[in-house]
């Protein structure tokens, strides 16, 4: 960090990378636990299947194996990470899975932590490890998504248990003082609608000795008001970007692609009719892996990255959005 002055910094992406569980639930599949069919699930979500984490495949394991596959495509020595951040709803343990992500990798020099924002987490995350490096605090950094929300799915209720899947992603960041890669961002919370999606805790109280009793640990099932979510989702995401956009000084012609969280293909097409960008630069992988919660965004990227349809330096729009509720929007440049 010698040399460089604290005003200069700017973010640059080095590597990507994503691990998803081996066992696949297709919409069949489903049909035979709950009322619905493969066309019903595709034709209001696009999602065909989605990945279901085996005991042996938690949220730790997840974020590792990601965190992996992006450091390999970088030259970095992993003494040299400074900060791991791992945005999750459904940590291994609740005190944090990031610590044990950096023991697995031996990133000995990395302080770590977890950062839960639900759906909207790994763009929070990515936001939060990017001031660092803009800070002049870091010089690399390790921001992964991963959840596994098959854990707390309720796998009676039709209207939710379709959407979910597990997996993790995995991004790479370095400070730079020669330019900046992370162009904008916006962030959003509204708590006051936050009754739309929730996993909450147990109503579950205990007694330890006379009169003082307590909360036992644990948690309901995900909760959704499906149709008031899905309307949430396509009225603000459309909003945040369009203002990011304007915010600084970008055309969305100028956006190579749309990468939102992949939630249902219905309101990736929204998005982008109301943005006028084409469908062919939506990414969308929810056909195969459903909504993957933090996972969604750097899965998606680093599919892309490494099937070569994102190329260096091209522009990407990227919103998060879900529970809280939460949402926000980020302008990169790929490389
Ligand atoms: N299979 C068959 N029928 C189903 C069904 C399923 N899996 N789920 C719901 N239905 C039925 C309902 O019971 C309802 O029947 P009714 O009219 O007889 O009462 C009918 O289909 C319509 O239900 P509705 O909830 O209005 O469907 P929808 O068009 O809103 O689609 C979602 C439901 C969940 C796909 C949609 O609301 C959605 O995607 N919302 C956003 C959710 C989301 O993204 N959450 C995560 C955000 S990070």
């Amino acid at each position: 960090m010698e040399g460089i002055n604290f005003n200069q910094y700017g973010v640059t992406f080095k590597g990507s990378g994503s691990y998803v569980p081996g066992q696949i639930l297709t919409n069949q599949k489903i049909s035979q636990k709950v009322d619905t069919s493969n066309e019903w699930i595709q034709s209001r979500t696009g999602i065909s299947e989605r990945r279901i984490s085996s005991v042996e495949d938690n949220v730790t394991e997840m974020g590792y194996k990601a965190a992996l596959t992006a450091i390999e495509m970088t030259n970095w020595d992993i003494k040299t990470i400074d900060l791991i951040v791992l945005a999750t709803s459904t940590p291994h343990d609740l005190f944090g899975s990031a610590p044990s992500i950096q023991a697995k990798l031996g990133a000995t020099n990395a302080v770590a932590f977890d950062l839960t924002a639900a759906c909207s987490g790994f763009l929070f995350a990515l936001i939060t490890a990017s001031q660092f490096l803009k800070g002049g605090s870091f010089k690399r950094a390790i921001v992964i998504g991963a959840d596994q929300l098959s854990s707390f799915v309720d796998w009676n209720d039709r209207r939710s248990c379709i959407l979910f899947g597990d997996g993790a992603g995995a991004l790479a960041i370095e400070a730079t003082n020669e330019f900046d890669n992370f162009i904008g961002f916006d962030m959003r919370t509204d708590g006051g609608r936050g009754s739309f999606l929730n996993l909450p805790s147990k109503k579950n109280k205990g007694s330890i000795v006379d009169e003082i009793d307590f909360l036992n640990g644990g948690f309901s099932p995900i909760q959704m008001n499906g149709q008031e979510v899905y309307k949430f989702a396509v009225k603000e995401v459309p909003l945040i970007l369009e203002k990011l956009l304007k915010k600084m000084k970008y055309n969305s012609d100028q956006v190579d692609w749309l990468l939102l969280h992949q939630a249902n293909q219905r309101i990736l097409d929204s998005v982008g009719e109301r943005l006028k960008i084409p469908r062919e630069k939506i990414l969308s992988n929810l056909e195969k892996y459903g909504n993957t919660s933090a996972a969604t965004i750097p899965l998606m990227m680093d599919e892309a990255v490494r099937d070569c349809r994102i190329k260096q330096n091209d522009i990407i729009a990227t919103s998060g959005f879900g529970a809280g509720l939460s949402w926000g929007a980020a302008l990169i440049k790929w490389g």
